[in-house]
């Protein structure tokens, strides 16, 4: 029965498929502009590091689960847990996970309609169209934004459409290698411009005094964002995968992808800031501290780009916007099908139907965003920030007192001989049971002052 509905749902065609799209999933504008700069305002060294804690002793353990939770059931977030608990609160974290991923999409829909809106910015301001050039340059123009935003979700919608193998798998295999080539390219001509080696200390430089309890929540939050965890996106894709692959392998891949690409990210982001600084270009705020996100991608780096020849300015501009449109594509594409596969096997609707349907829904939000952008922040905060470690613990939780450790691992061993004698058997329950749900509920409680409130009375 579960065979039959497996291949009606869709399947990878290919582990390498598989593990493209989980990364495409996880690599997004998250690596490319939230990560380098957070590095840079939080201590360099410092955040790199304990982010990469937040990555491997957080964020793989909970990849390894949702992937088993979504191989298991073959279902959606929604679908899964009620397959495994006849209890009917457990799927509520799977509409929690679905709402975060619709809140989470309908901002991103308008941020990423920037990244693709600049394409056309870097190419008008090249060819003289200046005035046209600052149209598209302009974040706060609602009906521009609206536009792009329209666009955004009709190529995302759009891949969707093709399914499993042939829509998501087919893209990302092509997306995935050029937005590395890429990137490479560029970090390769940045590296040697005037500022660079400022930029590669900054980036890299420890400075162990700046570790705090908020700098360690943003690390965590930026974790579970990057990896794409949470919220079941990964519930969904390892609902598509065939028992025949290793589990814990596949989710190491992907997590080293998405961590190798913010790395990468900061080597080109960081260099290039000081770069254009060199170039007369303002990259620190009144404060003393260094541009971040919006700012830093939609005005330092076309300031940087519009400073070059036109050919260079071209090739640069065009491409990195290019590059970010690509990551930010792979990755809504995860955010739209998590809500799609939930209608599709709940109320029976078809892909086609379902798709359309969810992805206009959420552009009536991003539509409503895209001419109030302030909205986002707070949208952010609440299902990004808070909203995927919540979500992260609940799951920790879920397998590991309520559907078992001992019930994953028969679903792990499938694809994983070796998983009896193995070290990862002896760690990872330590890891979901306790490290991984106590990490992140002591995190979340600090963020709403609890922790403090909590010791003010003893
Ligand atoms: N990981 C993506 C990024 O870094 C964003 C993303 C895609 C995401 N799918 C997700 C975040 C699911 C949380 C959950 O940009």
């Amino acid at each position: 029965m579960a065979e039959t509905t497996s291949t009606s749902r869709g399947n990878w065609n290919s582990k390498l498929g598989f593990i493209l799209a989980a990364a495409g999933s996880a690599v997004g504008l998250g690596n490319i502009w939230r990560f380098p700069t957070e590095v840079a305002s939080n201590g360099g060294g410092a955040f790199l590091l304990i982010y990469l804690l937040c990555c491997f002793a957080i964020g793989f353990p909970v990849m390894v689960a949702e992937l088993s939770i979504g191989r298991k059931t073959n279902r959606n977030p929604v679908g899964a847990f009620k397959a495994l608990s006849s209890n009917k609160l457990y799927p509520l974290i799977g509409f929690w996970g679905v709402l975060c991923g619709v809140m989470i999409l309908s901002f991103y829909t308008v941020v990423a309609g920037w990244t693709f809106s600049y394409v056309f910015e870097e190419i008008l301001f090249f060819t003289g169209f200046t005035e046209w050039a600052t149209l598209f340059a302009d974040v706060t123009h609602g009906v521009k934004n609206a536009i792009f935003s329209v666009l955004f979700m009709g190529a995302t919608v759009s891949i969707i459409l093709g399914g499993v193998s042939d829509g998501i798998e087919r893209a990302t295999k092509f997306l995935m290698p050029v937005l590395i080539g890429i990137l490479l390219i560029m970090i390769g001509y940045v590296a040697f411009q005037p500022g660079a080696g400022i930029g590669f200390a900054e980036y890299l430089k420890p400075d162990f005094s700046m570790i705090s309890a908020p700098l360690i929540f943003s690390a965590m939050g930026q974790a579970f964002f990057s990896l794409s965890l949470g919220m079941g996106a990964l519930i969904t894709y390892g609902s598509y995968l065939s028992k025949k692959e290793n589990i814990p392998e596949a989710a190491a891949y992907v997590t080293l992808a998405d961590v190798g690409i913010a790395f990468l990210a900061g080597l080109l982001i960081m260099p290039a800031m000081y770069m254009a600084e060199s170039f007369g270009v303002d990259i620190f705020n009144d404060a003393g501290e260094l541009l971040a996100s919006t700012d830093l991608i939609f005005q330092v780096l076309p300031a940087l780009f519009h400073s070059l020849s036109t050919t260079a300015g071209i090739i640069f501009g065009t491409g990195f916007f290019l590059l970010l449109s690509m990551a930010a594509l792979t990755s809504t594409i995860s955010l739209l099908e998590v809500p799609t596969s939930y209608v599709i096997d709940e109320f029976n609707i078809q892909r086609k139907k379902a798709a359309t349907m969810i992805g206009g829904g959420i552009l009536i939000i991003s539509l409503i965003i895209s001419f109030d952008i302030a909205l986002i922040d707070s949208i952010d905060f609440i299902f990004s920030t808070v909203g995927l470690p919540l979500g992260g613990f609940l799951i920790c939780y879920f397998l590991g007192y309520v559907w078992k450790v001992e019930n994953a691992f028969e679903e792990l061993e499938q694809g994983y001989h070796g998983l009896h004698t193995s070290l990862f058997k002896t760690i990872w329950p330590i890891f979901i049971k306790y490290i991984a749900p106590l990490a992140i509920l002591y995190n979340l409680l600090e963020a709403i002052g609890l922790i403090t409130y909590i010791q003010e009375l003893f």
